[in-house]
């Protein structure tokens, strides 16, 4: 369909962001188009919820394969999908500073906290044992860093005395669905620029 950005998902196991993308991609929301999934696992459920939607798939395993080599079948499997844009959707792997290179500030990735604060894995739980009262989820885009790029949309959930990490991660994975999004949304509708490490939207 023309005047739709084509996206690139990346993701390494449940999918449910990537639903949300595509539900909105569907809506028209977002004028976007999935023209790839990617995972790094052969056995990610997302696959699965990409195939049901007639998404085009790849699996192209990270388990002994260098990372240099893994990163360029990946960067060349969305080059030939034409994919303008790379989304991280739960990819559980650290992207080397020359595969960002290769898509400058054109990679999305969502994180279940409020960045800067418990960046890295299992970030919900990061923020339940810290014993913050608040937390959220993050759309930022992607530097070489660990989950340290321009910020571009945040939401927020209180965390309650009864809550469990289990508990916690499920109030912030229902405003991952609404965020990552609208956070697409603006970026591919809106002009923006950077000035220093915040996202301006004019
Ligand atoms: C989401 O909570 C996402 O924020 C998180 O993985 C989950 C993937 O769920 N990502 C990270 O922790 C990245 N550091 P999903 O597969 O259902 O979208």
């Amino acid at each position: 369909m023309a005047g739709l950005t084509r996206i690139a998902v990346l993701l390494s196991g449940r999918g449910s962001n990537l639903v949300a993308l595509a539900e909105a991609c569907a809506r028209g929301e977002v004028p976007a188009e999935i023209a790839l999934v990617i995972s790094n696992r052969a056995d990610a459920p997302g696959l699965d919820r990409a195939r049901e939607r007639g998404i085009p798939v790849a699996a192209i395993p990270g388990k002994g394969v260098a990372r240099e080599e893994h990163e360029r079948l990946v960067a060349d499997a969305i080059e030939e999908a034409r994919a303008q844009w790379v989304c991280l959707a739960g990819y559980m792997r650290l992207l080397s500073p020359a595969f960002v290179a290769r898509f400058p500030q054109r990679i999305v990735n969502i994180h279940p906290a409020l960045l800067p604060s418990f960046p890295g894995l299992e970030a919900q739980r990061q923020a339940w044992a810290h014993g913050a009262k608040v937390s959220g989820c993050t759309v930022h885009l992607v530097d070489a860093g660990c989950d340290s790029g321009p910020i571009v949309v945040q939401r927020t959930v209180p965390v309650l005395d009864d809550d469990t990490p289990e508990t916690l991660a499920a109030r912030i994975l229902e405003q991952e669905h609404i965020a990552y999004p609208a956070a697409l949304r603006m970026l591919l509708t809106r002009a923006w620029r950077l000035e220093g490490r915040r996202v301006i939207f004019d």
